[in-house]
């Protein structure tokens, strides 16, 4: 790999992951380079650790709407059927996800794209693997509505909701207006702001407890900032951030060997705009431990997997087997508690 020769070059570059590893290890080494083949010297430095940090402290939230947004987050009747919940897809006793390559909505309709995790949810910029949601509440509208989710709509669950025992009494007491949809979407969204995932073994490492961490997690994680994943992957959820490609380094849609689907497209389908295509918000590794299998389109079903896939598409460089092992092992340091859990 060559070496990027200077600051604005490296600024230029940020799509090009490689490149800007390389930025970022000879800022670390004052301008030294290094030789594709030799073993890597590993600083201290104190500017990539910033680059992820802590899960995010989570806001003053009303209790009482995380309680209500809770029940409507495990509620069918917010299905056509009152089949399927919200935590239908996004168990809290799987990492927020259903665990499965793609969602089964009402009926047994397949989905076409993998579950992300709700967890830390509130802390990623856009919703959706394309970012078509701006928000959380947003966001609601998709699955109550998309036939092979929930298949229902808004008159539909309000009256459902409207006839149960408690719903009316709880609305009113925190909505002038009682059940109203933007309500449930303001409950949900409360509840969803509410999944942060404290303490875990990694975020206790950042807070200065440097023996938490064994030899080999710290030199994965070493590796996750010289190698450049943190260039994408960084920020309090590892990610959530912004939007890259899937494929910088090779094309991964074609190596794939299944016929592209229109949830292959990312950002383009949103935009309509093609250096948007296969451009994808790029996923919090948060938890990540529990949320496979991984990708849009759940092809990796192990971390070792994905990661591997990672090195390839995203940085263009293969990974010895022990720095495989090593960025997974810190990768599973991103667990944290998981209030939700029942
Ligand atoms: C049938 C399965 C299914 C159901 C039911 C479902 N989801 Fe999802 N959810 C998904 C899938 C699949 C995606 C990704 C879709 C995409 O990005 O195009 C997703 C995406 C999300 C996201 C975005 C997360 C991110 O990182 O971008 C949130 C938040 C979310 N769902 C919350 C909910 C809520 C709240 C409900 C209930 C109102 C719900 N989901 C119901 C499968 C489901
Ligand atoms: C150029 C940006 C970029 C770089 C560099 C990068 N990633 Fe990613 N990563 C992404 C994007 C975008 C996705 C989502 C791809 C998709 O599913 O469409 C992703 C997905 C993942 C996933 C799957 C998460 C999930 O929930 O499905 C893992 C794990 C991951 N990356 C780890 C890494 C590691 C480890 C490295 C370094 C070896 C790395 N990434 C480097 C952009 C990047």
């Amino acid at each position: 790999m060559k070496k990027s020769s200077g600051a604005i070059l490296c600024l230029t570059t940020l799509a090009i992951s490689g490149l800007l590893a390389s930025c970022f290890f000879s800022d670390a080494n004052h301008g030294s380079s290094r030789a594709d083949a030799a073993p890597l010297a590993l600083p201290a430095t104190h500017i990539l650790e910033e680059s992820v940090q802590p899960v995010l402290a989570v806001p003053n939230l009303d209790p009482n709407k995380i309680e209500l947004g809770k029940k409507l987050f495990h509620d069918g009747r917010l299905s056509h059927d009152n089949t399927i919940a919200c935590a239908t897809c996004h168990s809290l006793d799987k990492g927020g996800t259903d665990q499965a390559v793609h969602s089964t909505g009402i009926g047994g309709a397949q989905g076409g794209i993998n579950s992300p995790t709700v967890l830390n949810s509130g802390a990623n910029f856009v919703q959706f693997w394309n970012g078509r949601a701006a928000t959380l509440e947003d966001q609601v509208n998709g699955p109550t509505h998309n036939p092979k989710e929930m298949g229902s709509d808004w008159p539909e669950i309000i009256g459902k909701l409207s006839k149960d025992e408690q719903y009316p009494a709880q609305f009113a007491k925190l909505y002038s207006d009682g059940v109203q949809p933007a309500n449930v979407r303001d409950a949900i969204a409360t509840f969803e702001r509410s999944l942060s995932t404290p303490n875990s073994r990694f975020d206790k490492y950042l807070a200065g407890d440097e023996n938490i961490l064994t030899t080999q997690e710290k030199h994965g994680y070493r590796l996750f900032k010289e190698y450049g994943c943190v260039s994408c992957h960084q920020g309090s959820n590892v990610g959530g951030n912004m939007y890259q490609q899937f494929g910088v380094m090779a094309n991964y849609f074609k190596d794939r060997r299944t016929p592209e689907t229109d949830d292959d497209q990312g950002r383009f389908s949103v935009t309509k705009r093609e250096q948007d295509r296969h451009v994808f918000r790029v996923p919090t590794l948060r938890n990540v431990a529990l949320t496979g299998p991984y990708f849009h389109d759940g092809t990796a079903t192990t971390l070792p997997q994905a990661v591997e896939v990672m090195a390839k598409y995203q940085l263009g460089r293969p990974l010895a087997p022990g720095e495989l092992v090593d960025i997974v092992m810190f990768l599973q340091t991103l667990t944290g508690d998981q209030k939700g859990k029942s």
